[in-house]
């Protein structure tokens, strides 16, 4: 087999600025070892996150000058509406600016004190939606899923058992949703198998509860599903997507991930009297319903996103890029999720630092290790952004400690990923002298954005 290439050619390129470092000692000292508090311009290769960083295509850019920016009743609103509907199958249609707007407007109108929202892992802007409506958030993860080293093809899956005890237990009564997030962003990027719906679907027939996708990423876990389950094998994309939402009673999507979009957003859904709910609040809070809160141009590079992100070429190639660098940390014993999520390669930082306790950060830590390295930007997924404390101020930890190095879409060549590679690769072999951290400052919610951190000044050795 040839190498596969990047389907696409460079029309239009950006400079990478290129740092010491000396000059990344202190930037990082600067921004608090919180990556999310270094300015763009001082990384050199930008994994922090897929969302709103593709490139768009050439037909994406001249879709925005095509854009109809008409207040009410816009064309574009009716090309992105009829692509949603067609794509999807779900007949109404409401934009947002972004996925968290949406997950806001919908879980306002359905969350309530003593309700429960039920997912195999809930984002953590959904989670914080969920939460803030007095409802509360719970993952119910297929056990595979829990262990990073242990591959299995569809480690995004809901446990369907749990899901059935979870009923018993609160009464369907007090579960308004099920929403099932494609990819698992939070559990690895990892897919979630058709089967998988099906019997969570069934599930929720059985007792009457709506079942929603949390959409962001279905062309890359429908690519999954064709090259992971027998059945679909010979199965274009675009038809197994159409399967997916078929079992579905209505979707969240941000199109900053799998629309190639840099920003947008929508609801989709067959319930009229919830989609009038929803609309009530998004004239309030995002805009009139045939724009909310996103110009007619955003629309347009939307519907066409929409539609290049069933290529199975692409999806291919986009696979293929993940895949590609696991292969070669995993070669080089780095400790790293297999096998590789659609969007993104994660690290175990438990193991990679296993001298770094969790009330350390050890996922933190090796952020800001792989920023000074080599002035790569990546993401904390573990204590930092999902830790809570007890009663006795004592951290909760997470389920996991993963970092993850997000990819965005069409943005990096394949010597970008093996430059990336040589870093961690470089950072595994010298991982004894990495420092835990602290926090010295956090925020009530959401606290990973802008907490501050710094080195604790001894090196924890207790293995
Ligand atoms: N759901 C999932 C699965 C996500 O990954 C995200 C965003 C959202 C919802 C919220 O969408 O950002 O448009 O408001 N994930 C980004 C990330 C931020 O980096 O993974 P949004």
């Amino acid at each position: 087999m040839k190498t596969i290439i990047e389907p696409f050619k460079i029309k239009s390129v950006e400079p990478i600025y290129f740092t010491t470092l000396e000059q990344r000692k202190k930037i990082l000292f600067d921004a608090f070892y919180n990556p999310f508090l270094i300015k763009a311009q001082d990384v050199i290769i930008d994994l922090l996150t897929d969302s709103g960083t593709s490139a768009m295509s050439s037909a994406q850019w001249a879709g925005i000058m095509l854009g109809d920016e008409s207040y009410a009743g816009s064309n574009s609103f009716f090309h992105f509406e009829k692509t949603i509907q067609d794509i999807t199958g779900l007949p109404i249609v409401i934009p947002t600016h972004q996925g968290r707007a949406s997950e806001k407007i919908l879980f306002s109108v359905i969350g309530a004190l003593g309700k429960y929202i039920v997912s195999n892992t809930l984002f953590d802007t959904t989670r914080a939606n969920i939460e803030a409506s007095g409802a509360q958030g719970i993952d119910l993860l297929c056990a595979e899923g829990k262990i990073p080293s242990t591959p299995a093809p569809f480690k995004g899956n809901m446990d369907v058992d749990a899901f059935r005890n979870f009923i018993k237990e609160k009464g369907a009564e007090n579960i308004p949703l099920c929403i099932v997030t494609v990819t698992n962003n939070s559990g690895g990027g990892q897919p979630v198998s058709m089967q998988n719906i099906r019997e969570v679907r069934a599930v929720c027939d059985e007792y009457k509860i709506p079942m929603f996708i949390d959409a962001c990423r279905f062309a890359e876990n429908c690519y999954f599903i064709k090259l992971r389950e027998k059945e679909f094998e010979h199965v274009p994309v675009h038809a197994i997507v159409g399967e997916l939402f078929s079992y579905a009673d209505g979707c969240t999507m941000s199109a900053k991930k799998d629309a190639f979009a840099n920003i947008g957003g929508f609801i989709a859904l067959r319930n009229e009297e919830l989609a009038m709910q929803c609309r009530n609040l998004l004239i309030i809070t995002e805009g009139f319903p045939t724009y909310g809160g996103l110009a007619g141009r955003d629309l347009e590079a939307i519907a066409i996103g929409l539609k290049e992100v069933m290529d199975e070429n692409y999806l291919q190639y986009r696979i293929r890029t993940t895949e590609y660098l696991t292969e070669k940390l995993a070669a080089a014993g780095v400790p790293v999720m297999q096998p590789a999520g659609g969007h993104a390669v994660y690290l175990d930082a438990k193991a990679f630092l296993n001298h770094i306790p969790v009330t350390q950060y050890p996922g933190q830590a090796l952020v800001a290790a792989l920023y000074l390295a080599g002035g790569i930007r990546s993401c904390e997924i573990g204590s930092l952004m999902f830790g809570k404390y007890d009663e006795n101020g004592n951290l909760v930890e997470a389920m996991m400690e993963l970092v993850r190095l997000a990819i965005p879409r069409r943005v990096y060549t394949q010597s970008h990923i093996d430059y990336v590679a040589e870093v961690i690769i470089e950072v595994y072999n010298n991982r004894h002298q990495i420092k835990g951290l602290e926090v010295t400052y956090e925020a009530p919610a959401l606290r990973h954005f802008t907490a501050r951190l710094k080195e604790v000044d001894f090196l924890f050795l207790y293995n």
